[in-house]
């Protein structure tokens, strides 16, 4: 062999080689898979076939035999470029077909297509129908499927349209429409291509199926939860957040509830610590379509408190959200000991003020408004009414004691006032009906003072006195103090009860002392304790306060203590009658005239 031989032979190895390598790298496209009706034609042309009548193209089925396809056009199978014909198809032409193509630039591609052949008894199965319409629009478009309406536009075929396989007068477009679709317009939707080859006419089909969806109205996004920015919270317990969204009615499309936390969806974060469930929901009848999300903080720790929360949500439209923050729930133990302690306090000043309730009253006394008794004219404050006789020892002993003695000491010498008392301010010859008269009208009080034994004398009820001794002791001193305080309503009255009533109570007094009895109870007069006699004593602070005997008296004096003190003038003389001179504090106080 000579050199030009070996170059000869190197040069047609190469070649060989070259060829063979372009052979062997055809690019495989992605297989289609069509299912067709046996009797019908079918017409297609590979999706990636730009140019199907310009370069070259051999069409083969490798499946289940393989076998040459014809591009003879009155074959029953035959293929024109890239285009392949089916016509009156039958079972048999079911199988795996290959079209290769050497482009005018000399690339190589391998196009597949699987066909699948149902007879017309199968022509309502979901598997020979191109997809469903389903969307909530008012006006359902529904395109003839595009394998079939590009047979029509390559193959000047017209159009028809079935729907649930009966004719549709008056569709021939490649795209029909239904108008306000409603439920009854659900079912499949077929558009027939009728086209003619070599003088004889084919049909190639294509189905929808129609999938009735209510009309939707979205609103806003209207967040209904959470509504508030701070959501209280107890550390290490469990915690639920509530994402929820009113998307409109009927507007499951998009409807969407999330949490984020710090910017970063839930579903994003790796943690077991977080729970999200999302749920939507269309309420009936409304229709109102709420989506909502539900974050669970298993154990809500210190760092949750720092961190941010935000329900994002959106509809079809638009978009919304809400950020969250968590904060400690108040502790309500400073609370419960705050309204311990005001309790006691409460406590503590009513008990206060009901043990030096006199004491209070008296103090302030001189601050409220004045008695009319202050104006008026009477002479003395209070005319003294008791009973004498029928006593035994000790009483008339006690009761002597404190008309005579301490009476006069403490109201008159100490605290100022003017006593009318019987016995000793009566002048003897003096009409003694007139006196008792006339001194009522001119005191302001009747201070009763009720002795053992009061409520038995025949004498206290009596009408007539017997003589005007008894009536001292009673009778007639009785009837015109309870008419002047009863009937009149001009004096007030004072009841100071000596020693005990006994087993009776006052049961036996006459009605109107009864009367009297039950509107203000009697002062006892504490005989046997030691400092009652003392003009700062319970007692008598009890007797200023029970009766406006205080008022006029501090009206005319000065307060509580300090007046009483100062009221040494009186010296119980004789009636008590207004004397001139200043001697009270108040310094203008008259004196009885003798
Ligand atoms: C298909 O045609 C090729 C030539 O183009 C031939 O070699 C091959 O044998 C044929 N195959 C069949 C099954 O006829
Ligand atoms: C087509 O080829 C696939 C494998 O690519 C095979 O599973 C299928 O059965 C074939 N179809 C027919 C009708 O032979
Ligand atoms: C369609 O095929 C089924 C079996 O797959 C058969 O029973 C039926 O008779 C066939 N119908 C027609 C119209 O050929
Ligand atoms: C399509 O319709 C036109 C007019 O309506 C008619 O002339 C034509 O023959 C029809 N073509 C086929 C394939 O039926
Ligand atoms: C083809 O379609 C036309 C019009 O839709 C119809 O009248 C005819 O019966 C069909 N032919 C076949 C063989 O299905
Ligand atoms: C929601 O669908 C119902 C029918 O189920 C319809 O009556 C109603 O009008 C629709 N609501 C809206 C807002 O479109
Ligand atoms: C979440 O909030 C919405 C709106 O306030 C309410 O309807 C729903 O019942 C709540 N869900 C839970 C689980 O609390």
């Amino acid at each position: 062999m000579d050199a030009f031989q070996l170059l000869l032979l190197v040069v047609v190895v190469i070649s060989t080689c070259k060829w063979k390598s372009e052979a062997t790298s055809c690019v495989d496209s992605d297989k289609e898979k069509y299912n067709l009706l046996e009797g019908e034609a079918f017409y297609f042309i590979p999706y990636d076939v730009i140019e199907p009548n310009d370069g070259e193209f051999t069409w083969f089925k490798s499946s289940p035999q393989s076998r040459n396809i014809s591009s003879k056009e009155t074959e029953r199978v035959y293929y024109h470029g890239g285009a392949l014909f089916f016509f009156d198809i039958l079972p048999t032409d079911a199988g795996n077909y290959t079209c290769q193509e050497i482009s005018p630039t000399g690339e190589c591609y391998n196009h597949h297509v699987e066909i699948c052949v149902f007879n017309t008894s199968f022509r309502a199965d979901e598997k020979l129908t191109y997809g469903e319409v389903k969307n909530s629009d008012g006006n359902k478009e529904i395109e003839c499927p595009r394998v079939v309406s590009d047979t029509c536009e390559a193959l000047t075929g017209n159009f028809t349209w079935y729907k649930d396989f009966i004719l549709l007068p008056g569709e021939h477009e490649a795209i029909m429409w239904v108008e306000n679709a409603a439920k009854h317009d659900e079912g499949i939707y077929t558009c027939i291509c009728t086209w003619r080859h070599n003088h004889k006419v084919y049909n190639s089909s294509g189905s929808r199926r129609l999938i009735f969806q209510e009309t939707a109205f979205f609103s806003d996004a209207n967040i209904l939860s959470p509504t508030n920015k701070v959501q209280f919270a107890d550390e290490g317990s469990e915690l639920k957040l509530n994402c929820s969204v009113y998307c409109g009615k009927n507007a499951t499309r998009k409807c969407d509830a999330s949490w984020n936390i710090n910017g970063i969806p839930v579903i994003n974060i790796d943690s077991n610590r977080y729970n999200q469930a999302t749920n939507l929901v269309i309420e009936n009848p409304s229709k109102n379509t709420i989506a909502t999300s539900i974050l669970t903080i298993k154990k809500v720790s210190a760092k949750d408190f720092e961190d941010k929360f935000e329900c994002s949500v959106t509809n079809f439209y638009r978009g919304n959200r809400a950020t969250l923050t968590l904060q400690r729930r108040a502790s309500i133990i400073p609370l419960v000991i705050g309204g311990v302690c005001v309790l006691f306090f409460c406590v503590f000043a009513a008990m206060l003020v009901k043990f030096f309730a006199i004491d209070l009253a008296l103090f302030f006394r001189p601050y409220l408004p004045l008695s009319k008794h202050n104006e008026d004219k009477r002479i003395y404050d209070a005319y003294v009414v008791y009973q004498m006789q029928k006593k035994d020892k000790a009483t008339e002993e006690t009761l002597s004691r404190f008309i005579t003695k301490i009476l006069p000491t403490v109201l008159e010498n100490k605290c100022g006032y003017r006593l009318f008392i019987h016995g000793r301010d009566d002048i003897p010859g003096e009409d003694r009906l007139e006196l008792v008269e006339d001194c009522m009208k001119q005191s302001r009080r009747l201070m009763v003072i009720l002795t053992p034994g009061s409520e038995s004398g025949p004498e206290i009820t009596d009408q007539c006195p017997a003589s005007p001794q008894t009536a001292i002791l009673g009778g007639f001193d009785w009837q015109v103090g309870l008419h002047h305080a009863l009937i009149q309503r001009e004096m007030s009255v004072i009841l100071i009860q000596l020693g005990n009533t006994g087993p009776q109570g006052y049961t036996n007094f006459p009605p109107g002392l009864q009367h009297l009895i039950l509107k203000s109870a009697p002062l006892r007069w504490p005989e046997s304790s030691r400092g009652a006699a003392a003009w700062n004593s319970r007692f008598w602070k009890r007797l200023h306060s029970q009766d406006q005997l205080g008022s006029s008296y501090s009206s005319a004096v000065t307060v509580g203590s300090v007046r009483c003190q100062g009221g040494d003038g009186g010296g119980g003389a004789g009636c008590m009658r207004r004397l001139h001179g200043p001697e009270g504090p108040s310094g203008g106080w008259d004196r009885p005239h003798p």
